[in-house]
């Protein structure tokens, strides 16, 4: 049914739709299932030591020998600002206290750009695609990888961005619009782009000559033809995965998907240090007047982390980052390879619609 084969030569699967890499909510159990039904699965492995990507990678493996999408960030090491940092610890101190938690950590990285270790890791597991957020790492990690055989993809939020990343040798670019869940990926322009999917498709589109996916507020058929009439070879999909049976998400954050319409989500910079979509809890309103004011990605996931932690472990969506999309309303409870086999059912449906 997929007329421009593009992406699913390159990536080697039947779907040219991506289950997006989401750090800390996707899982081995949800990549293997989307890749067993048709799509890429990923998994998002900023987080992750050289053995636990390792560990994981298996685990997925042991379930499919379909491509998978093992995901990773690039992002330029945070700058020390003693300020900030103190500022922020103290801004979370009557949080802590409230849950019992002691004194709010030293601001540190807990989690580093895409390095060496991880990528003799990377280089041995040697995924079909590997994907990166933030930009892309040195131009020898790239050229290795590529020599390897892997297909390479990173995030663009503007042309500009798109041109930058086809420059140095990225295979398909994920187009990603103000509307998607979780981190935006910008790395070029300091402030990052607010332009929505449907306006930078296109634009991506023209600009560039490698495959366009499509990435933000598409959860449906409908979207995804969408998608696809903008001129993208396929698309990425997150938030609409969190509700899958396979998702690794907190009974709260899965209780405040489904309450959502979209309407109560917006970015914050008050979890990691750089704007992520997520629903607005007590946490995001709290911290919504020092949001400029805050330590650089990753070293306010430092201070977050033990209150996030507690948050869920009392089953409260206060303090724990609740990411979404904006086009959460239209999310579903199913397994993911009933999600993927849907999408595929409501995409046909949608484009014999259009065709009349
Ligand atoms: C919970 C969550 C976590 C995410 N984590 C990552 C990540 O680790 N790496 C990445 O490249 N993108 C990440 N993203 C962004 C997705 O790749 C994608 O751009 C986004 O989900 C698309 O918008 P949608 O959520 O409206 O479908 C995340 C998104 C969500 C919702």
């Amino acid at each position: 049914m997929w007329r421009d084969r593009r992406l699913c030569d390159l990536l080697g699967v039947t779907h040219p739709i991506i289950q997006a890499p989401m750090a800390g909510s996707d899982t081995a159990a949800l990549a293997a299932a989307v890749a067993n039904a048709g799509g890429l699965g990923s998994i998002g492995c900023a987080m992750m030591s050289p053995e636990r990507f390792r560990a994981v990678y298996a685990e997925a493996r042991a379930v499919t020998n379909r491509a998978l999408n093992m995901n990773f960030f690039a992002h330029r090491a945070p700058g020390d600002d003693e300020q900030k940092a103190a500022r922020a610890r103290a801004l979370l101190a009557p949080f802590f206290m409230e849950f019992d938690l002691g004194e709010v950590p030293e601001v540190a990285e807990t989690n580093f750009p895409f390095g060496e270790a991880v990528f003799e890791a990377v280089l041995e597991a040697r995924p079909r695609v590997v994907s990166f957020h933030f930009g892309l790492p040195g131009a020898r990690f790239v050229a290795a990888l590529k020599q390897a055989g892997t297909v390479i993809l990173s995030t663009a939020t503007t042309p500009a961005e798109a041109r930058d990343l086809e420059a140095r040798g990225v295979d398909a670019i994920i187009a990603q619009g103000w509307e998607a869940g979780g981190h935006h990926g910008y790395y070029l322009d300091p402030k990052g782009s607010q332009t929505g999917t449907m306006a930078l498709v296109p634009q991506i589109v023209d600009a560039v000559g490698v495959p366009v996916i499509a990435a933000g507020g598409i959860a449906d058929g409908r979207g995804i033809a969408a998608a696809l009439a903008l001129g993208a070879a396929g698309v990425q999909i997150g938030t609409a995965f969190l509700t899958t049976a396979e998702a690794g998400i907190s009974a709260p954050h899965r209780a405040a998907l489904l309450a959502s319409d979209g309407s109560d989500t917006r970015p914050t910079r008050a979890f990691s240090g750089r704007p992520a979509r997520g629903v607005v809890n007590r946490y995001m309103a709290a911290m919504a007047a020092h949001e400029d004011d805050l330590p650089d990605f990753p070293l306010m996931n430092t201070v977050t982390g033990p209150l996030r932690k507690a948050s869920a472990g009392a089953g409260s969506p206060d303090f724990i980052a609740l990411w979404s999309g904006q086009a959460v309303g239209l999310n579903r409870e199913a397994t993911a390879a009933e999600l993927v086999e849907t999408l595929v059912d409501e995409t046909r449906a949608a484009m014999a619609r259009l065709a009349g």
